[in-house]
């Protein structure tokens, strides 16, 4: 393709501004979709992967776009994720692209994710072109979201589109803005191959399809590629165009274009996000700039209700990171929960989406322990350790200093709720840093808070106490000296490992109050009285007690038959025994959920 006719974009935007409904007018306005055929594809896309034996996942498509001018432009859309848990997928996408198109909801104006997109766009030199959509909305304010737009994000907004994509108002608009201002493709076809690799698939029939933007040189079907930080080398067998409802298969793919290829690769670790193709035999002298391996923040424990399903978790989990490199698990066990894995995610969401898709697609029953981060600790040997699971959290004593994840956060909000943020903030040991207004109406708080309060319920919290008009975005700032220690939580005496938990030790008294009650309010009562307690290395900092459902044994005595009295309590004794140990491991999986789902 003539790279002058080439045009290749993101759309970014807050959630729920309308990028997937926009995404969806585009391809259907190039003609490429019916609007019967595109629900259909929505509704059938498991049939419709069966019936072509690949899976189709729609991260980047190109359009062919007749423009006023009379020409033909190809243009490719190449989707960003939507959340903070996924950025580095978002940059590579941005980096694969020359322009943005940057829709603002003209109800709503410019949020969280507005700026911290756009930010992400400005970075990678990207020409963004700033879209008002939802203009069909009672509440819509175009003309004040475009003041928004050139106050708060200096960008020319004047002649921005005003679009209805629900409604499909002025969306040619938008394809002549992309055609007219978005710059076409820059590169040589004939100098060593550079492709960027923006995201790569598992599928069960043809291997990993990895999606990529050719930067210089030429992608060959039959030549010997090579990725230059993974050192994985494969022969392209397929490669292609992404079209919406499939792929189509040509010889090569120049610079500036954007494809996918095949070579019967089997795990997409190979193939990581940001890693650069090459050509075996004439490779490139350096690899694009940007490359940066996944990096787990959040880990839990794994574990299934019934044990014996725990092969078939293993199972689903390898299932699961053939396509998804960012997913690490290690075997780990608990006295408590038997076996099972420890889970490592990219953020919260990541976490939620693989526990459903764990329970959802594998059909598993799942018992997941509390969230942590990563905690750094030296010891007073000098050695460094990295915890991701508090049971090993090293004894208070071999510590010389406990460090962990601090995230340079952003909050945006109408000023009037700051007066709610500010606190919620200083609770969580949020550090200020500095407020802005942005305009009258939007304030940005910048804060340096500890990851392992945020993951919690912040988001959430936040969203409660601004009735969700402030947003949030974070990313990881490093590691701090704090005065962390280990929460162990004891019932009837007896440790229950998967419920030890670290914390600051100003939030431990807390924290462990509310668990010890959340767990007496869980557990049923039993023959027997249930002391639950919260301790620090050995001291007791928090107790509940679970009353005994007492059978009175002696009701059937009257009189003072002393030995058979004593007689029946010994063997009562005997029966709370039996029950006590019983009683430590048969917590009930309901209980364990509860204190899981605190906060
Ligand atoms: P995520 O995929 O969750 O990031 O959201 P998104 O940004 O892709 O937004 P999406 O396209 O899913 O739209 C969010 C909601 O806004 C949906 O309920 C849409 O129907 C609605 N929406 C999108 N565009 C318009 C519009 O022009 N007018 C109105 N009234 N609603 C719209």
């Amino acid at each position: 393709t003539d790279q002058s006719k080439i045009r290749n974009f993101s759309i970014i935007a807050h959630i729920d501004h309308g990028k997937s409904t926009l995404s969806d007018r585009l391809i259907e306005l190039c003609g490429a979709v019916e609007q019967r055929q595109m629900e259909s594809q929505l509704l059938d896309n498991m049939d419709l992967e069966k019936e072509r034996g690949i899976t189709i996942k729609a991260r980047a498509v190109r359009l062919d776009y007749r423009a006023e001018d009379g020409n033909t432009y190809a243009l490719n859309l190449i989707d960003t994720p939507g959340h903070v848990d996924f950025n580095y997928e978002v940059s590579r996408s941005l980096a694969a692209c020359e322009g943005a198109v940057l829709i603002v909801d003209a109800s709503q104006g410019i949020e969280a994710q507005t700026l911290a997109n756009t930010y992400l766009a400005m970075e990678h030199d990207l020409e963004i072109l700033p879209v008002i959509n939802k203009i069909d909305l009672p509440a819509a304010d175009p003309k004040r979201v475009k003041e928004e737009i050139e106050n708060i994000l200096a960008l020319p907004a004047e002649d921005a589109p005003e679009i209805s994509a629900k409604q499909g108002i002025n969306i040619s608009a938008v394809l002549e803005d992309i055609v007219q201002n978005i710059p076409a493709p820059q590169g040589n076809p004939s100098a060593p191959l550079k492709a960027l690799i923006f995201d790569s698939q598992y599928d069960p029939y043809v291997g990993v399809v990895v999606y990529f933007r050719v930067m210089e040189g030429t992608l060959k079907k039959g030549m010997q590629v090579r990725m230059m930080a993974s050192g994985a080398s494969y022969q392209v067998l397929d490669c292609g165009y992404l079209r919406p409802l499939g792929m189509d298969s040509c010889q090569e793919l120049t610079a500036g274009e954007v494809g996918w290829f095949t070579a019967s690769i089997k795990n997409v670790k190979d193939t990581r996000v940001g890693d650069t193709i090459t050509g075996a035999e004439v490779p490139a002298a350096a690899p694009l700039p940007g490359y940066r391996p996944a990096q787990p923040m959040v880990y839990c424990g794994i574990y299934t209700e019934d044990g014996s399903k725990y092969p078939d978790l293993r199972d689903a989990l390898e299932k699961l990171q053939l396509n998804d490199a960012s997913l690490s698990f290690e075997p780990e066990s608990s006295i408590a929960l038997g076996f099972g894995f420890r889970c490592g995610f990219l953020g919260m969401l990541h976490m939620e989406i693989i526990q459903e898709r764990l329970e959802r697609e594998f059909d598993l029953d799942l018992v997941t322990t509390l969230p942590s981060v990563i905690y750094e600790v030296t010891k007073t040997d000098g050695t460094v350790v990295r915890v991701d699971n508090p049971h090993n959290y090293p004894d208070p004593g071999s510590i010389s200093e406990a460090r962990e994840p601090y995230a340079k956060v952003s909050i945006i909000s109408p000023p009037d709720y700051v007066g709610n943020i500010m606190p919620m903030c200083q609770d969580r040991r949020g550090v200020f840093k500095d407020m802005q207004y942005l305009d009258t109406n939007l304030v940005e708080l910048h804060y340096s808070m500890p990851i392992g309060e945020i993951i919690y319920d912040f988001f959430d919290a936040l969203k409660a106490r601004t009735k969700g008009y402030a947003s949030l975005d974070y990313e990881l700032e490093g590691y701090e000296k704090s005065d962390l220690v280990k929460v162990d939580l004891l019932l009837n005496g007896d440790q229950v490992d998967a419920l030890s938990f670290i914390v600051h030790r100003e939030k431990a008294y807390g924290r462990a109050r509310r668990i010890c009650e959340k767990l007496k309010e869980n557990i049923p009562r039993q023959l027997f009285e249930v002391p639950v307690q919260a301790a620090i290395g050995g001291k007791i900092i928090a107790r509940e007690t679970v009353k005994a459902m007492r059978k009175d044994v002696l009701a059937k005595c009257y009189g003072g038959d002393i030995t058979r009295k004593k007689k029946l309590l010994e063997k009562q004794k005997e029966g709370k025994k039996k029950m006590r140990t019983l009683g430590t491991v048969q917590l009930p999986t309901e209980a364990f959920m509860a204190v899981l789902k605190l906060d």
